[in-house]
């Protein structure tokens, strides 16, 4: 008996060796090119990578996308999609305040004004919440700017450049009512030659 389970055991433990062996030969196919910048010493590579990290700007174009998202998701009662976008701004505006943290003060009002109450406003599932939230939120980013010397007024959104808000669900339920009708047909055939 006891021989039996040492044998299951080693045989067990040879097929996990097999599939872990396999699993590792998958990893290993890809491996991303090395950058032409990562050369040189520690400290050349850190101050490369911090050269090439976006930008104030380029953070600041992702909330600008965001805000639309959070706008088109908000007012279609696309909850969880309007909620993450909410979040996505505060971890990005955090990330600006890392690249400049001169800049700092600006971002911390807005969030103490905005954050958790946009959140809730999110969650009541209450057009006329949401609204409000929304103005707010619009209101603390254009006084940051008007305060920074960029006194732009980014548009409320109309449009939306996500499939999740602006996909079409109809289309999407056209393609899977074809892709049903292929499977029926290939089931059909195979029965026939039977
Ligand atoms: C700390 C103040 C501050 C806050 C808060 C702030 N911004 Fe900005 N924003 C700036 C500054 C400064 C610039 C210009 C950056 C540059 O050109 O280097 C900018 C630029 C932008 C741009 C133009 C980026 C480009 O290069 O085209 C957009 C879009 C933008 N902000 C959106 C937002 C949105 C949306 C919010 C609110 C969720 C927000 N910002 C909150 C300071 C702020």
């Amino acid at each position: 008996m006891r021989k039996m389970i040492l044998i299951l055991v080693v045989i067990s433990s040879l097929a996990t060796g097999g599939i872990l062996a396999i699993m590792a030969a998958d990893l290993g196919r890809y491996r991303p090119p090395t950058p032409a910048w990562f050369t040189g010493t520690t400290e050349d590579k850190v101050q490369k990578l911090g050269l090439i990290q976006p930008s104030y700007a380029d953070l600041m174009l992702w909330n600008g996308i965001r805000l639309n998202e959070l706008f088109a998701a908000g007012i279609s009662g696309k909850t969880e999609y309007a909620k993450l976008q909410a979040k996505k701004i505060e971890e990005t505006l955090e990330k600006a305040a890392l690249v400049d943290p001169t800049r700092r003060g600006g971002i911390e009002g807005l969030l103490s004004a905005n954050y958790p109450g946009l959140i809730q406003a999110i969650d009541s599932k209450r057009s006329d919440e949401f609204q409000a939230a929304f103005g707010k939120l619009y209101a603390s980013c254009v006084t940051c700017h008007v305060n920074h010397g960029v006194p732009f007024y980014p548009l409320i959104p109309t449009t939306s450049i996500s499939p999740i808000t602006s996909g079409s669900l109809e289309l999407w339920q056209e393609i899977q009512k074809h892709l049903r009708q292929e499977q029926e047909k290939k089931i059909q055939q195979e029965r026939e030659k039977k």
